[in-house]
């Protein structure tokens, strides 16, 4: 059996002012009706051997989460609520632990709901291949041909190769900076990291517990100090307080022996800034991808978001503009991730 695990509790900053604290990218629809997390868990639907997806996100959202899984008739195998944002790590740490806990130990295939995907059919290929490799025990990762030198991923080094369309990880890294993403590109021999993973759910367990062990520690007394409330699993908030933030990919995809890289050829793309959805989305005969009331004179390769007002725009090249009925953006398109800097700003004005 495999368990989808949607790890849902992400805040979505590289896209202010679209996506919100309260109102994360995940929830929204960023380009067709249903939204990120309904996307996510939709792709699986004919897909076989999958059990209902266990969705791991901040308490903050719960209400929102629920209610568009039940929009799409999905009834959760469980949602666990974390108090406070502590990345991925601990996230799919609980996730494990709570699926040990009730003398299981199913693969896990953890999905990151901020993706898009086109090739849905090779997607459930590379997690039909996946699902073979996690029960021999290993830890999967799905490697994308990389275009560009992206600071925001993860590179894995193929190592030697396991089986058709599989290798080992001869290398991870986590977000390199700019010159050695463009190193890693150059050499060809470097794919990015997708940010899904397959694994039974003791080998992450036993992985964790070997490189992160208090992290374990104090995700197992949370989940044991926790509590069923209604459709939710709060684990405590005063034990899960304590845990360190980390993502899995610095916990443990960086330091781990037993990773390996299914090939992924499925149109992937993680929709995380704004560059990323004027790269996948329609545009216009001056690429320009427009949304909403916007008008433009002498305008080229822009993203141009409207949607509370009418923007109008001249005489610009390679700009995003996102207006929203409280806050606008302008920046250089190959600017746009900064405008994390500007929600760090936001938060320390409280
Ligand atoms: N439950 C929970 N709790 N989910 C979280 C948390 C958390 O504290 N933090 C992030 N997430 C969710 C996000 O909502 C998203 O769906 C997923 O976990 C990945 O987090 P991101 O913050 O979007 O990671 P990233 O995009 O910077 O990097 C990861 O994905 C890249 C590909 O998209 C890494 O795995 C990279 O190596 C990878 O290349
Ligand atoms: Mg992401």
């Amino acid at each position: 059996m495999t368990v989808p695990v949607i790890l849902a509790g992400g805040s979505g900053t590289r896209l202010w002012p679209l996506s919100r604290e309260l109102y994360p990218k995940q929830l929204i629809n960023m380009y067709n009706r249903h939204t990120m997390l309904q996307n996510t868990v939709l792709r699986l639907s004919d897909l076989e051997g999958m059990d209902a997806p266990l969705i791991v996100c901040n308490d903050v959202h719960r209400f929102m989460t629920a209610e568009q899984l039940q929009l799409i008739q999905v009834v959760p195998r469980a949602i666990i609520l974390e108090p406070a944002a502590k990345n991925t790590a601990p996230a799919i740490a609980l996730a494990a632990i709570q699926l040990t806990a009730q003398n299981q130990d199913p693969v896990m295939l953890v999905l990151p709901a901020d993706h898009r995907i086109n090739d849905v059919s090779a997607f459930h290929r590379g997690i039909e291949q996946g699902k073979t490799l996690a029960d021999d025990g290993y830890l999967i990762t799905f490697g994308i041909v990389p275009d560009t030198p992206e600071t925001g991923y993860g590179y894995i080094q193929k190592g030697s190769s396991l089986e058709d369309n599989v290798c080992r990880i001869q290398r991870f890294v986590e977000k390199p900076d700019l010159d050695t993403a463009k190193s890693y590109l150059s050499s060809g021999d470097y794919c990015w990291n997708s940010g899904m993973f397959m694994f039974k759910a003791s080998t992450i367990l036993k992985e964790l517990t070997l490189l992160a062990p208090d992290m374990v520690d104090i995700c197992r007394r949370a989940v044991a100090n926790g509590r069923q409330d209604l459709d939710f699993f709060r684990v405590d908030q005063a034990i899960f307080d304590q845990v360190a933030a980390d993502s899995i990919d610095y916990a443990v995809m960086e330091k781990t022996e037993k990773g390996v890289m299914v090939f992924l050829d499925a149109g992937w793309n993680d929709l995380g800034s704004f560059d990323a959805l004027w790269q996948t989305e329609k545009k216009d005969t001056h690429a320009n991808v427009i949304k909403g009331d916007v008008l433009v004179h002498d305008v080229t390769d822009s993203y141009i978001n409207a949607q509370s007002r009418l923007v109008a725009a001249v005489g610009l090249d390679s700009v995003v503009v996102v207006e929203t009925g409280d806050a606008v953006l302008v920046s250089p398109r190959d600017r746009v991730q900064d405008v994390k800097q500007i929600v760090n700003q936001l938060k320390s004005r409280g």
